[in-house]
């Protein structure tokens, strides 16, 4: 039973949280799209030397595995593309390396299968790091803080991670979400979808009595779901990373890359276009 020892995350998931609010206000959106832009061409003169010792799944490219059904870390417009901080991200890292940004988009399972079947370079997905995954595959330095969040209607008796003992609970398959709910209250409990958004129209139609995923889009759904709420209290907290194949030769690369991603601030500018731009 890994419950008790989840529990004792919350309080610094709270903290965590409060200082993500902090960090957010500094930037507006106008700053982060000039620091983005300026990064991008400062970075290529650097990057070209390093490009031609990697070794990437197609040659010039680098490819990224991910489930665009998840806002606001890779989502898809209307008009089909796809975006968000993964994206920008994953750009910014290609740019450093020297290689062209390819996206394969797919189910969540499947891009995780992906880096280690050789298929893709990385996966960017929002991807939680587990003793489990790193079983399977290596993970970058962690670029985000994810907590796990329980969705309910408004007029719920659920109001806490206990409360959802003996009710049905929606999640993504593949995900953390799912994996914790099983392990927590049972397979028979916990009803898999295809994605974050399935998962909540089930809970709009009675299907299920909550759903359990990451804080970020469970956000977002419910801005999009009026009879919705997110509770206060999370359930897990947990840290994102880019999952590469075991032993990849990119790892240094792309820690390196993220490092300056980091220090330069374009990692924060990217957070703040998607999550703070408000
Ligand atoms: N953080 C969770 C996990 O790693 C959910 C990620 C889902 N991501 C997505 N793009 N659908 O299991």
């Amino acid at each position: 039973m890994k419950k008790i020892s989840r529990r004792s995350f919350m309080a610094a998931a709270a903290v965590s949280v409060a200082a993500l609010a902090l960090t957010a206000c500094g930037g507006s959106a106008s700053s982060a799209a000039s620091s983005v832009a300026s990064s991008a061409a400062s970075s290529e003169a650097v990057s070209s030397a390093a490009a031609a010792e990697l070794t990437t799944v197609e040659a010039g490219k680098l490819t990224m595995a991910t489930n665009a059904t998840f806002p606001p870390y890779e989502m898809t417009t209307d008009s089909g593309e796809i975006e968000g901080i993964d994206v920008d991200t994953a750009k910014a890292i290609a740019e450093k390396l020297g290689l062209e940004l390819q996206i394969d988009d797919m189910e969540f399972d499947a891009a995780l299968l992906s880096v280690q079947q050789g298929k893709a370079d990385i996966v960017m997905a929002g991807v939680t790091v587990t003793d489990e995954r790193k079983a399977v595959m290596d993970f970058s330095d962690s670029y985000a803080t994810g907590i796990q969040s329980i969705i309910v209607p408004n007029d719920s008796d659920i109001a806490s991670p206990d409360d959802l003992a003996g009710k049905k609970i929606g999640t993504q398959r593949g995900t953390t979400g799912y994996i914790y709910c099983s392990d927590d209250f049972g397979e028979d409990s916990v009803v898999a979808y295809d994605s974050g958004l399935t998962a909540v129209q089930a809970l709009n139609n009675g299907q299920v009595d909550a759903v359990v995923i990451d804080n970020a889009p469970a956000t977002e759904y419910v801005a999009a779901n009026p009879g919705l709420k997110v509770l206060d209290t999370s359930y897990a907290e947990e840290d994102y990373a880019i999952g590469m194949a075991k032993g990849s030769a990119l790892e240094d690369a792309v820690n390196k890359a993220l490092e300056e991603l980091k220090a330069d601030g374009t990692l924060q500018a990217i957070v703040d276009k998607y999550i703070n731009a408000n």
